[in-house]
């Protein structure tokens, strides 16, 4: 695992922008992952900036989200479809019928999590798979007890997963319970992963991911399985890690020998 400790949550944006644009100029037609939360968005900002100023082009990207809640149609303004227009999909050059969002609105939500598993593998799989994670260590909607093999499927919320996303939806707002998430299994599929933490309120779960044991009580340490995944988080997040100073000298190793 690269373990990436910069200072603020501004250089973590940064870092992930850069990360993204490299991506897409070596590989174009590059199958992305994405997110929503809050993590996401200064990364989205930027690659925003950078589609627009011709520095990037996502015309030949395919995407596919993470997750999407059950009940709620993608033109629901609480949808995670909607969240990726307004915050993405909008304003680069991407074609969006390969923009992906499993349907929340499906009759047959098991059914649309078969389709979509399908449909990831049938495109070729994940080139690089952009993570949050949730102060419980859940990534996409995979809750602990989560299995690490997990595939798309229906997943029940927390009850502070539901606490956690209550500040997008008004008091007496319908808000879901269940979701429709790609599994860990699908995710540790992804030849890349890069994961995404900022601020105190993230120190723990990203504790669980970076060192503790691989166990389905903190599903983000599951990462931990796989060859290629890089978590970049800031100091805050980063403040309860033992290996921090190892990390950071490790890193700085990791640039010299890429610059000699
Ligand atoms: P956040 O959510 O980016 O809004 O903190 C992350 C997550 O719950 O996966």
């Amino acid at each position: 695992m690269r373990l990436v400790i910069l200072e603020n949550a501004e250089a973590v944006a940064d870092f992930a922008c850069d990360y993204f644009v490299d991506q897409l100029k070596a590989q174009p037609n590059s199958i992305l992952g994405l997110a929503t939360g809050s993590s996401p968005v200064a990364l989205y900002q930027r690659l925003i900036g950078a589609n627009q100023r011709g520095e990037v082009s996502f015309k030949d990207v395919t995407s596919f989200n993470l997750d999407e809640y059950i009940g709620l149609a993608g033109d629901h303004a609480q949808s995670y479809r909607h969240f990726m227009n307004e915050k993405l999909f909008d304003h680069i050059d991407i074609d969006k019928a390969r923009t992906h969002v499993p349907d929340g609105a499906a009759a047959d939500p098991n059914a649309e999590c078969v389709r979509y598993e399908k449909e990831i593998q049938a495109a070729g799989g994940i080139d690089l798979q952009l993570l949050g994670i949730g102060v419980n260590g859940h990534i996409g909607f995979n809750e602990p007890l989560s299995s690490l093999a997990s595939r798309t499927r229906v997943k029940t919320l927390t009850k502070s997963t539901i606490k956690a996303n209550s500040r997008y939806f008004d008091a007496d707002e319908f808000q879901p319970t269940d979701a429709i998430t790609t599994g860990i299994g699908t995710i540790l599929d992804a030849k890349e992963v890069l994961l995404l933490a900022t601020g105190a309120t993230k120190a723990e779960a990203v504790r669980g991911c970076v060192e503790g044991p691989v166990s389905a009580a903190c599903p983000a340490s599951a990462l931990q399985m796989h060859q290629h995944a890089v978590v970049v988080v800031d100091e805050e997040a980063a403040s309860l890690l033992s290996m921090k100073e190892y990390a950071q000298w490790a890193e700085q190793r990791h640039i010299e020998l890429e610059q000699a």
